[in-house]
């Protein structure tokens, strides 16, 4: 079935990768000077998390990075995703830094070149530190200065090894499901907070953009959103008008900005919240970007709710459409949608999938494998897309599975498995899933057929 993918589409030094972060798979909270984030906060608060899981342990990878490693070149990757934890390299938020939180991810860097991977970094996966939170967290300007003071302490450390950054992943969420729904850390429920929040995200991320370059020369800076492709639920020009402010919530508050843009107008109005705007703001949150990253995972159809929260926009099911064990609808041709989207309509020169994946509840068998045949499925049918946006000029130069390995799932704890790697939470057991040996296939196909044509 992988002879699906167009793999000829995809350029011969394209990277295969697969993705984590760091709260979701190091555990080792207290260890090393590591100060708590608003994920240690908000997954020990009773209630915010399936199970009241949280990140002390998750896949301990804190301690376990070899081995993961080596799962990395058993599947064939040639890059990795991977976050840094604020926490641990400036525990206080700002000021002094800790060595020791550098030390790991530089022996962790290290490791992963020598093993002929390419890291690929993310600066902020949402674990803010607590104390930042405490002085307001990012709705307040001066969140968006320690970050950049932060970014340029691990560029500086880094820098002569890894060229590919990403300041922030999914300001989206950041925003909008930690500020506004409070379904994720800190949990608020507030617009004009979120509002703020989603502003000073986005300065952050032009200021740490401008951090990295000066002290990494090459570095290739870009930023990762998770978008959608959002449907009107019938071409009632009211559910037309809501997708339209879905497609705003969703993708151009967080895409127009950073293309110079500006925050989209019909946004701000509907918002109604004041930009916490300074002269020179936008220019710095546009920024050059030397690539842009896409997490993509499902698609939204939606219907006007003009007494629902904002945007006025109700996602309604519809019916037959397959869904993943998250509930999310499958929708392979919203990765390709996306992609030439980001081509044509933001001029990208260079696309990443930065993340694409799917949970299911996995079976272990008797003999302790697994076979994930529905996660495969999903991997290639959304591969396909993806060569086939490649084929019709998206300039894509990578793709990350999300994710390595099963891990805590944010609000879901550990319910949901991502992972093409299963890890049994109790013994710390790895063990590639089905999809991890299909992508490794993928990957020795994609290679052998750059072979012949080179
Ligand atoms: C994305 C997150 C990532 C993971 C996947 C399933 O929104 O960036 O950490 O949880 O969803």
């Amino acid at each position: 079935m992988s002879e699906r993918i167009d793999l000829a589409a995809l350029p011969h030094d394209f990277l295969w990768g697969t993705a984590t972060s760091a709260y979701q798979i190091e555990g080792a909270v207290a260890e090393d000077g590591r100060s708590p984030s608003i994920w240690d906060t908000f997954s020990h608060t009773p209630g915010k998390i399936d199970g009241d899981d949280h990140g002390d342990v998750a896949c301990d990878h804190y301690h376990r990075w070899r081995e993961d490693i080596g799962l990395m070149r058993q599947l064939g990757t040639n890059a990795y995703r991977l976050s840094i934890a604020w926490p641990r390299v400036v525990p206080g938020g700002d000021g002094p830094v800790n060595p020791k939180g550098l030390d790991f991810y530089d022996e962790l860097i290290d490791g992963l070149l020598a093993a002929g991977i390419t890291p690929s970094v993310t600066l902020y996966h949402w674990d803010l530190p607590q104390t930042l939170q405490d002085r307001g967290g990012w709705p307040e300007r001066s969140t968006a200065e320690h970050f950049a003071a932060y970014a340029s302490v691990v560029a500086e450390r880094l820098g002569d090894r890894v060229s590919h950054w990403a300041t922030l992943n999914e300001p989206l969420c950041s925003a909008w499901i930690g500020h506004l729904e409070g379904k994720m850390a800190p949990g608020l429920t507030d617009l004009t907070a979120a509002v703020r929040a989603s502003y000073h995200l986005l300065l952050g991320h032009g200021l740490a953009a401008q951090a990295v370059r000066a002290a990494c020369a090459g570095a290739q800076v870009g930023i990762v959103n998770n978008l959608s492709t959002i449907h009107a639920a019938t071409d009632r020009a009211e559910d037309v008008a809501a997708a339209r402010r879905m497609d705003g919530h969703t993708n151009r508050w967080w895409l127009d900005p950073v293309h110079g843009r500006g925050f989209p107008e019909d946004m701000r109005e509907l918002y109604g919240v004041e930009l916490p705007e300074r002269e020179g703001d936008l220019s710095t949150i546009a920024a050059p970007l030397d690539w842009l990253g896409l997490n993509y995972y499902f698609p939204a159809t939606v219907t006007d709710d003009p007494t629902g929260p904002v945007p006025h926009a109700r996602t309604v099911r519809r019916p037959g459409v397959p869904r993943t064990g998250m509930d999310w609808e499958i929708d392979a041709s919203g990765i390709e949608a996306l992609l030439l989207r980001l081509t044509s309509e933001y001029g990208a020169r260079k696309l990443y999938v930065t993340e694409n994946g799917s949970a299911y509840p996995d079976v272990v068998r008797p003999d302790g494998t697994i076979d994930d045949p529905d996660r495969q499925e999903y991997l290639i049918e959304h591969l396909a897309a993806c060569a086939s946006a490649a084929r019709k000029g998206a300039p894509l130069a990578g793709y990350f599975a999300w994710s390595l390995l099963d891990n805590f799932e944010w609000a879901y704890g550990y319910a949901k498995r991502f992972g093409l790697v299963h890890v049994d939470y109790r013994t710390q057991t790895r063990t590639i899933k089905g999809s991890g040996r299909r992508y490794a296939e993928i990957i020795r196909g994609h290679r052998g057929g750059a072979r012949r044509a080179a």
